[in-house]
């Protein structure tokens, strides 16, 4: 059906793309959703801050433009490579406010407004005038709001799409903020409503001033217009109801794929499932346990922040029969929480307080079962990852795990409460124990869903051509 309509450009402005910048799965989305689309014939580029830790010869960047006038204090320079297929990616230079080791530091609504705008001013420079801007989180949800008052031709009938990885994260800050972006409380209607409360919120004026929205699962999108998942938010949702999607991420499958992976000590597939076992001793041998090939080992891996409900493992899941390996950064409450688990039963809890991509990968492979117990989920990636791996998720039924998890691959509670979780993995460790043949089913059904980006891409663009002009 679009073949017949033109081809189209797309400029992804985000804060995080794999493998430049990497805190959650924002960065995974961006580091793969563009080669699917590739793919589908969208001239699609991506545009991020040059951080301090981004190595410019190790990704062959080149400077290919230099003082670009964003504010009349600041400039920037532009450099860029391409990755699979050619895809451009640009990174936007400024000592001032991204040259750091770290992503996010400071007054993040100030740095990504300024990056916003830069994203903008540069456009031109680059004469490269995309049909749409697709911006990601709150850290550029304020580019509909900016294109709205540029006077400049180029700027005409530019679009924008909003995805919502996480509304949790909004963008709060006094009205003085808006001098970052050269914009003030009266510049839109929506500034000046919103500035009304004392506060600036990103994420609201990219809901209300985006052509069109989209979370990254179609549970999580219809959670969000009731009060206990909107964060504040549904009424502002409710409005642009009828212009809000829900489209399902997908995951790097050749990436994450356990026949080719070079992380993992054994590749192996559905159809050669019993090699599995040699990453599960393998890995135990590792955290310095006895190599149990019968014993259930229940993995974790994740950012270790109140939405993942990390808090729901108690001491007295020491009482399961299993073990359980955390792997994770984040804040510290949650790092003791989980450090202080393993150090009270150390045979049953290992914590791993660290970002580990190889470690990661040999914990799905070796793991038996994944846990989620997000109290929400957007959508999700890790449960999708395990289940490649045949690693069987236990989640929280909840927005994207509600969406790929079901009975035929993995265990669900409904209420959030520990008692829960603990419930349901007795329930798996109980077919796991009696049920081997059932357990394999499950796995085999797992490795061979389709968590590629295909069916996801082509959503995609449906919402791109729904605005382009
Ligand atoms: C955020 C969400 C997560 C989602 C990811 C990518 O990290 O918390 O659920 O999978 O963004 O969209």
């Amino acid at each position: 059906m679009n073949s017949k309509k033109k081809k189209l450009k797309v400029l992804m402005a985000s804060s995080e793309m794999s493998p430049f910048a990497k805190v959650g799965g924002l960065a995974d989305v961006v580091g793969s959703l563009p080669t699917a689309l590739k793919t589908l014939k969208v001239d699609v580029r991506v545009i991020i801050p040059k951080y301090g830790f981004i190595d410019k010869n190790k990704y062959s960047l080149k400077k290919i433009a230099r003082n670009i006038i964003v504010s009349p204090r600041i400039r920037v320079n532009v450099w860029e490579t391409e990755v699979d297929q050619k895809i451009k990616v640009y990174f936007i230079e400024s000592k001032k406010y991204f040259n750091r080791p770290t992503v996010y530091w400071g007054n993040n609504s100030e740095r990504f407004l300024f990056f916003s705008l830069a994203v903008l001013k540069v456009l031109p420079v680059l004469k490269f005038k995309p049909d749409i801007i697709h911006c990601h989180d709150y850290h550029t949800a304020m580019i509909p709001d900016l294109l709205k008052i540029q006077k400049n031709n180029f700027y005409k009938n530019i679009k924008t799409l909003l995805t919502i990885h996480n509304l949790n994260y909004q963008g709060k800050e006094g009205p003085e903020i808006l001098s970052t972006g050269q914009l003030s409380v009266n510049s839109l209607k929506s500034l000046s409503d919103d500035a009304r409360d004392g506060d600036i919120n990103f994420m609201v004026q990219g809901i209300l001033n985006a052509d069109i929205i989209n979370t990254v699962s179609p549970t999580y999108a219809r959670e969000i217009l009731k009060p206990s998942f909107s964060c504040g938010l549904d009424k502002i949702l409710k409005k642009r109801k009828k212009d809000l999607y829900g489209i399902l991420n997908g995951i790097d499958v050749n990436f994450f794929n356990p026949q080719t992976d070079v992380f993992i000590k054994q590749n192996y597939s559905f159809k050669a499932l019993d090699k599995k076992v040699k990453n599960k001793l393998y890995l135990q041998e590792k955290l310095g346990w006895k190599p149990s090939p019968n014993k259930m080992l229940i993995g974790l891996v994740s950012r270790l922040v109140w939405q993942k409900g990390v808090d729901l493992i108690k001491k007295y899941f020491a009482r399961l029969n299993c073990q359980f390996v955390f792997l994770g950064t984040g804040y510290p409450e949650y790092e003791n929480h989980l450090k202080d688990l393993n150090r009270k039963h150390p045979l049953k809890f290992k914590a791993l307080i660290k970002f580990d991509i190889k470690l990661a990968q040999e914990i799905y492979a070796g793991a038996d079962a994944f846990l989620m117990p997000s109290r929400f989920e957007p959508c999700g990636l890790g449960q999708m990852i395990a289940m490649r791996y045949g690693a069987l998720p236990i989640v929280h039924t909840t927005g994207g795990l509600a969406d790929t998890v079901d009975g035929e691959v993995g265990f669900r509670f409904r209420n959030f409460s520990s008692k829960n979780l603990y419930n349901t993995i007795e329930k798996a460790i109980s077919v796991y124990k009696n049920s081997p043949k059932k357990w394999q089913k499950m796995q085999k059904i797992a490795m061979q869903k389709d968590f590629s980006w295909k069916n996801s891409a082509k959503r995609y663009l449906d919402l791109y051509y729904k605005i382009a002009k």
